[in-house]
C-alpha cells in the first residue's frame, strides 16, 4: 500500500497538472491538447511529485511552493513514456492502464505531444513564486536531467544494450542512473533547493534521490519480471521479450532484490541530516522497494 501522503500529494499535483493545461486549451491545436491531457491524466502513481514535495517539506518549505515543480517534473516524466512507448522504441499498446498515446491517437501526435510536454515542464517552471536565480538553478538542472547526459542518454543506451548477452552489471547501473534516477534525483534537489535548503540538507537530498532513482528502476526491471499485466497497467515480461539488459537479466532476481534493499538502506541512511522531518522520504522509499518485491 502507498503512504497516505502519496495519495494527498498525487491528487494537489493533478489539481495543479490541471489548472495548468486547462489554461492553455484556448492557445494549443485540439489534437495535440487531448493527447497531452489524455496522457498525463490517465494515470500514474505520481512518486516523482510526491519526492518532490516531501524533500521541500523535509527541508522545512511548504508545500504551496513546490506544486508547479511537482506539476512539472510530471510533464517530463509523462514524455518520456510516450516517447518510451513507440513502437520505434519499447513498442507498448498499455500505459497506465489504457492504450499509449500513440495507440489513442497516432505516431506523430505521440511524439509531438511529448514534445509539448517537455516543453510545458519548462515553462511551468519559470512561473514559480520564487527568485529568478533559483528558477534559472531548477531549469538548468532539469534541463541536464532529462537531456543528452541524463533521461535521453540512459534511453538511448538501453536501446543500444538490446540483445547483448554478455552486458556487465555496471553498464546496466549506467543506464538506470541515467535513463530513470536523472529525473527522479532531480526531483529530490529541486525540492530541498525550493525550501532554501542549507547546503547539508541539498548534499542529503541529493545523495537519497541518487539511491532512490536507481532503487525505482531496479524494483521497474523487477516486477516486469514478477508481476502481471493488470497490476502494472501496461505490458509485463516485455524486458525479456525484448531482451533489455536489466538488473534481472544480468544478475538474476535474487541477486536483483538484494541489491534494492541495499539501494533502500542507502536512501535511508542519506535521511540521517534531516532528522524527523525526514521520516516521509524514508516511507516512500520503503514503498518503491515493497512495490518490486
Ligand atoms: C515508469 O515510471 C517508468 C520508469 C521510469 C520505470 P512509473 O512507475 O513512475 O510510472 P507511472 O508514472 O506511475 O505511470
Ligand atoms: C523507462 O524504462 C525509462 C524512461 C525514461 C521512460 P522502461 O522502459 O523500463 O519503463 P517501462 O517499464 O516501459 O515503464
Ligand atoms: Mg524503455
Ligand atoms: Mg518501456
Ligand atoms: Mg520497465
Amino acid at each position: 500500500m502507498p503512504p497516505e501522503f502519496l495519495t494527498l500529494y498525487a491528487s494537489q499535483a493533478e489539481q495543479a497538472l490541471e489548472r495548468a493545461l486547462h489554461k492553455r486549451q484556448s492557445v494549443v491545436p485540439d489534437r495535440l491538447w487531448e493527447a497531452m491531457q489524455y496522457a498525463l491524466m490517465v494515470g500514474g502513481k505520481r512518486v516523482r511529485p510526491a519526492l518532490l514535495i516531501e524533500s521541500c517539506l523535509a527541508c522545512g518549505g511548504e508545500l504551496e511552493k513546490s506544486l508547479l515543480a511537482a506539476a512539472a517534473i510530471e510533464c517530463v516524466h509523462t514524455y518520456s513514456l510516450i516517447h518510451d512507448d513507440l513502437p520505434c522504441m519499447d513498442d507498448d499498446a498499455l500505459r497506465r492502464g489504457q492504450p499509449t498515446c500513440h495507440v489513442k491517437f497516432d505516431e506523430a501526435t505521440a511524439v509531438l505531444a511529448g514534445d509539448a510536454l517537455q516543453g510545458l515542464s519548462f515553462e511551468l517552471l519559470t512561473e514559480l513564486d520564487v527568485d529568478a536565480a533559483i528558477k534559472v538553478d531548477l531549469i538548468h538542472r532539469l534541463a541536464v536531467a532529462a537531456g543528452g547526459q541524463g533521461m535521453v542518454a540512459g534511453q538511448v543506451m538501453d536501446m543500444q544494450s538490446e540483445h547483448m548477452p554478455d552486458i556487465d552489471i555496471l553498464r546496466v547501473e549506467q543506464i538506470h542512473i541515467r535513463k530513470t534516477g536523472a529525473l527522479i534525483c532531480w526531483c529530490c534537489e529541486a525540492g530541498a533547493i525550493l525550501a532554501g535548503a542549507s547546503e547539508q540538507a541539498l548534499a542529503a537530498c541529493s545523495r537519497y534521490g541518487k539511491a532512490v532513482g536507481l532503487l525505482f528502476q531496479i524494483a521497474d526491471d523487477i516486477l516486469d519480471a514478477t508481476a502481471d499485466t493488470v497490476t502494472l497497467g501496461k505490458s509485463a515480461g516485455k524486458d525479456e521479450a525484448q531482451q533489455k539488459a536489466t538488473y534481472v537479466s544480468v544478475l538474476g532476481l535474487p541477486r536483483a532484490r538484494e541489491l534494492a534493499v541495499e539501494m533502500r538502506d542507502l536512501a535511508i541512511e542519506a535521511c540521517e541530516p534531516l532528522g524527523e522531518r525526514g521520516e516521509a522520504l524514508k516511507s516512500l522509499a520503503h514503498y518503491i522497494l515493497e512495490r518490486g518485491k
